[in-house]
């Protein structure tokens, strides 16, 4: 008689993703560079500079955070009049660098990606540390394809907190574990997970370890394998 195997089958139950949660800059836009290129500006004109490896640190920090982390590479200490005077200034040539932003400086498979998600019936809310969020948008012509704006102007924290995507959870009246998180910075990722979420890093394996899935742009997703993750 043939020997019996007793197969242990472990069945895991995959909640289907029912919104998609998106970061702004450096995910749908290009406009990473742009904070970089401002903020490079700002450490210059105070007399030093900073890597291209410290800029990951700034990625998804509100502005006030990311001029403190600056100034402290900078060896600088400066009174909170002083720091709001200096962050209006980067944010001045930062705007001015977003205001003549095209509709073709959207990243490649985004408006595609964002599209087939609606017509799949899944939400989409932005997730956004950026007070300059509807510039952007608008510029883009982006603004109509999300349900729910989650941005700087609305949260009081910084990601890696995750009240900024637990919002837009909320505002989409669909639970963590029905959304998937869409980052390019280390503290994004890191929120999204705080909040029980899936995350897909935009960028480099090394850089967002913590993801579940990294890819370098949205155009290498398909909905197919989101329902994977
Ligand atoms: C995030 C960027 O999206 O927005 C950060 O990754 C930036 O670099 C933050 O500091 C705040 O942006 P803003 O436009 O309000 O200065
Ligand atoms: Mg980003």
């Amino acid at each position: 008689m043939p020997e019996l195997t007793t197969y242990n089958l472990q069945h895991t139950t995959k909640t289907p993703f029912k919104a998609c949660l998106f970061d702004l800059d450096g995910v749908i836009v290009d406009t990473a560079v742009y904070h970089y290129k401002a903020w490079k500006k700002l450490a210059n004109e105070l007399g030093f500079d900073f890597t291209e490896e410290q800029n990951e640190h700034l990625k998804g920090i509100n502005r006030i955070k990311s001029l403190q982390l600056i100034l402290g590479w900078g060896g600088l200490e400066m009174s909170d009049a002083e720091i709001q005077v200096l962050a209006t200034r980067k944010n001045e040539w930062y705007v001015e660098m977003i205001n003549a932003m095209e509709p073709n400086e959207i990243l490649p498979g985004s408006k595609e990606l964002l599209h087939s998600l609606r017509v799949a019936g899944i939400k989409i809310a932005l997730g956004s540390a950026s007070k300059n969020s509807s510039i952007i948008l608008k510029k883009t012509g982006l603004a109509d394809l999300f349900d729910a704006i989650v941005d700087g102007n609305v949260v009081s924290t910084s990601k890696p907190d995750p009240e900024v995507f637990l919002k837009g959870a909320e505002l989409l009246n669909v639970t963590p574990q029905e959304c998937i998180v869409f980052e390019d910075a280390v503290s994004g990722v890191q929120a999204g997970k705080a909040g029980g979420m899936k995350v897909v890093g935009i960028g480099t394996q090394e850089i967002l370890k913590d993801a579940d899935l990294v890819v370098s742009g949205l155009h290498e997703i398909t909905i197919e394998q989101l329902k994977s993750l």
